[in-house]
């Protein structure tokens, strides 16, 4: 895998005369005649590839160092291709669109999901219709016009496993969408365990500094080329900068993951055992992998954390005295941030499914362990004894998450 991640996707670039891959910005290229030109167009807007092709054409048809990212996160995933988008939310609503637009617009989706995921199935935007099911009654909710079921494992916030394999067997030949956000493919590859569809919000681990949005879904068979014909007629596009930044992070990701996570099996028994704590969700602490799924599914517990603080008032106490972890949205960087879920995240989920309002979401970072145990006990200190200052942000927030929970 470390070898694998440096080396993915650089395919000529040695025989260029580089050592690392230009950053080719046209947004046009040359045709070499009329016919020709008009073949090409065809091939590449109905998804094929620039092989089958005499020129790139325009660049929301091709760019070589954004099929150099797919290339070598395919390889990480264990799929044949992937197809990356301009973010996450982007690569949804195109698989969205994938799946379902010919005539199969019900979708089955497992409760935790991210935010946004939520968001955009609960709202039909894209022409969707949601059952949300529990894992065990996804077959009994699979309609003859189900064209997608969508699940997360680890779920965000609260880290919920999933058994993939049982989920693709419930869900017979209808696609399984995975997000696999949390796992990367250093941790799990939800394809070998029958996923369909792999999708990653890229922001996150896979640039891995807090410096680049993207998005990717790695599949098998024509999925790719369905894909990249809904990113060529609906434009979400990853720019050649952030694919560049995207192929890069690749090279780091396996010591990264495994580095963020090493700090972050330390960090959550030390943090479980503080008296603030009701309960620390970690797949790596005793008794929260009772199917077993460590080791069979996921090679680690990653690095996100979730605290239940018991309510929203000692929630946000905690999260406004953490220093060093810094109060922001998104995860999987290379320094740790701290937020919660109910409150931004996960504000637009319905009530009965929106995360606790004593729940607070941590994403571990590179940062020294003793540091990070040092600013988080502090801070947890700080939310049982600390008054906290009243604003009206925070007294709205505290409003819509007492009236979610
Ligand atoms: C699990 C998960 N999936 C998808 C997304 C959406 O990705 P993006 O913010 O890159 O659009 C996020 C963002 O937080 C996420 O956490």
């Amino acid at each position: 895998m470390e070898t694998r991640a440096v080396h993915g996707g650089m395919a000529g670039v040695r025989e260029s005369g580089s050592h690392v891959p230009a950053i080719d910005l046209s947004t046009t290229n040359p045709l070499p005649s009329v016919e020709d030109g008009g073949l090409a167009y065809e091939t590449l807007a109905t998804g094929g590839v620039r092989a089958d092709a005499s020129s790139s054409v325009y660049q929301r048809l091709w760019q070589p160092g954004v099929a150099r990212f797919e290339e070598s996160l395919a390889d990480l995933e264990g799929t044949e291709g992937a197809v990356a988008f301009a973010s996450g939310m982007a690569a949804l609503a195109a698989t969205l669109i994938a799946a379902t637009s010919a005539g199969r617009p019900h979708v089955v989706a497992v409760r935790p999901l991210y935010g946004g995921t939520d968001h955009v199935l609960a709202s039909g935007l894209v022409g969707t219709e949601v059952t949300w099911a529990d894992p065990d009654s996804i077959a009994g909710a699979l309609r003859p016009d189900t064209g997608l079921v969508i699940v997360e494992s680890p779920a965000n916030p609260t880290l919920d496993l999933l058994d993939l394999g049982v989920v693709a067997h419930a869900c017979g030949d209808v696609p399984l969408l995975v997000d696999n956000t949390f796992a990367t493919p250093v941790l799990q590859r939800p394809a070998e365990h029958g996923a369909t569809l792999v999708l990653h919000s890229a922001t996150k681990y896979l640039g891995g500094h807090g410096d680049v949005m993207g998005g990717v879904v790695a599949a098998n068979g024509d999925w790719p080329e369905r894909l990249r014909r809904v990113r060529a007629l609906t434009g979400g596009l990853l720019h050649p900068m952030a694919a560049y930044l995207l192929h890069r992070g690749l090279r780091t990701l396996p010591i990264r993951v495994r580095a963020q996570q090493d700090t972050a099996l330390a960090l959550a028994s030390r943090l479980a055992e503080h008296p603030a704590v009701v309960r620390a969700h970690y797949p790596g602490l005793p008794g929260q992998d009772p199917a077993g799924l460590l080791g069979r599914q996921l090679d680690g517990a990653g690095s996100i954390i979730a605290l239940d603080l018991g309510g929203f008032e000692v929630a946000a106490r905690f999260t406004e005295a953490c220093d060093l972890v810094t109060h922001a949205v998104s995860l999987g960087g290379v320094d740790s941030l701290v937020q919660h879920p109910a409150s931004l995240t996960h504000r637009p989920v319905a009530g009965e499914a929106k995360p606790g309002a004593g729940i607070v979401r941590l994403s571990i970072g590179l940062e020294h362990v003793d540091d990070l145990a040092a600013d988080l006990l502090r801070a947890l200190d700080a939310a049982i004894d600390g008054p906290r200052a009243e604003t009206d942000d925070r007294a709205q927030a505290e409003q819509d998450a007492s009236a979610a929970a």
